[in-house]
């Protein structure tokens, strides 16, 4: 799907934050409660330790900030604000207009859940918002999992943490920097990965594996495809950090070296909508990206969705 109509505005990210909470959870702590170890979480997983604690309104606020400030956006111009959260902290109201309001926004605001792909998801429809005449756009991915998190599971317990990423996203002469891009949800899977309101996630975890490289695989061809690049001409990949084992096979798969990819996860753990932000923060803090490379974004997640997105850093003019 070609990624902007010709005649309609681009968009380009101007700034970024992250956030996480104080509290770190080892997999040393962790040996102390549940039937584990350090080697297998880490051979496993890539998983050393992961951030729990705090909100989804306070870690998005606090990413939320960070990326206005560094745009140099005034609050007061930002059109609107879009919260991609499967763990917002009411079921009524969304995060997103509290976290406006704490950010001193005047915007609409709303909340996107397509699990860990959801950041991609709020990104690929804020720049239809920019195509449609929106100007400025704060996009936050943000997810508190431990609170839905059964800590006596060795089998997601280990996996599951708190993160939040943003962006500013702003209006731009030109077609931008999204190149291409591609959402997909298969709901039939529902069974493999879910939370029950006031429940803790059930999860199946060698199906979903099964399940996740080939739809990360899917999704990264078609925004290729739709984007008409290559996997050589790729510079930087930002994967959803759920497994270093799931992002090293889709990787393999797509012809990508593993050392064009953000990795966070053995400090993060799985922060679902705040992994692909934080991960991208943490490439472009660490000056791993720069003006004129192609970046893939790429994601799957529970419904089970997957999401990817391919930006020419700094937009096309
Ligand atoms: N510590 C030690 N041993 C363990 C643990 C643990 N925490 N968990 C399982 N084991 C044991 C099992 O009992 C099994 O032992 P056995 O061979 O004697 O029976 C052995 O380790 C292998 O177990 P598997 O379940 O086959 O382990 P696997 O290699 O599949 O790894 C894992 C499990 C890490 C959960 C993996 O399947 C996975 O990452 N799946 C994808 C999960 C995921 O990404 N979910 C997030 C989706 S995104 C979202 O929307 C939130």
């Amino acid at each position: 799907m070609p990624a902007i109509r010709p005649g309609a505005h681009g968009a380009v990210i101007t700034g970024w934050g992250s956030a996480v909470p104080d509290t770190v959870v080892t997999n040393a702590d962790l040996e102390k409660t549940i039937d584990t170890n350090d080697e297998w979480i880490t051979s496993r997983t890539g998983i050393k330790e992961r951030r729990v604690g705090g909100t989804t309104v306070g870690l998005s606020v606090e990413s939320g900030r960070q990326a206005l400030e560094r745009s140099g956006v005034d609050p007061a111009a930002i059109d609107g604000l879009i919260l991609a959260t499967t763990t917002p902290d009411r079921v009524v109201p969304a995060s997103s207009p509290v976290v406006q309001d704490q950010l001193g926004l005047s915007c609409g605001a709303f909340d996107v859940n397509a699990a860990c792909s959801g950041f991609v998801y709020a990104l690929v429809t804020a720049h239809g918002l920019i195509a449609m005449g929106a100007e400025k756009l704060l996009v936050i991915g943000t997810d508190t999992l431990a609170r839905i998190t059964d800590w006596t599971d060795r089998g997601t317990a280990p996996l599951f943490a708190d993160g939040s990423g943003a962006v500013v996203l702003e209006a731009t002469e030109g077609p931008g920097q999204l190149l291409g891009w591609d959402l997909d949800a298969d709901g039939s899977a529902e069974k493999f990965l879910y939370c029950d309101v006031g429940g803790l996630i059930m999860m199946d975890g060698k199906e979903v594996f099964r399940r996740a490289v080939r739809i990360m695989v899917d999704s990264a061809t078609k925004s290729m495809q739709h984007a008409g690049v290559t996997a050589e001409e790729i510079s930087h990949v930002v994967p959803h950090q759920a497994n270093i084992r799931i992002i090293s096979a889709a990787c393999d798969r797509l012809g990508i070296p593993l050392e064009k990819a953000s990795l966070t996860i053995h400090r993060t753990g799985n922060t679902s909508s705040g992994s692909i932000p934080l991960a991208l923060a943490d490439s472009l803090d660490n000056s791993k990206i720069a003006p004129g490379d192609l970046v893939l974004l790429v994601g799957f997640g529970a419904g089970m969705t997957a999401a990817s997105a391919i930006l020419r850093w700094g937009g096309v003019s």
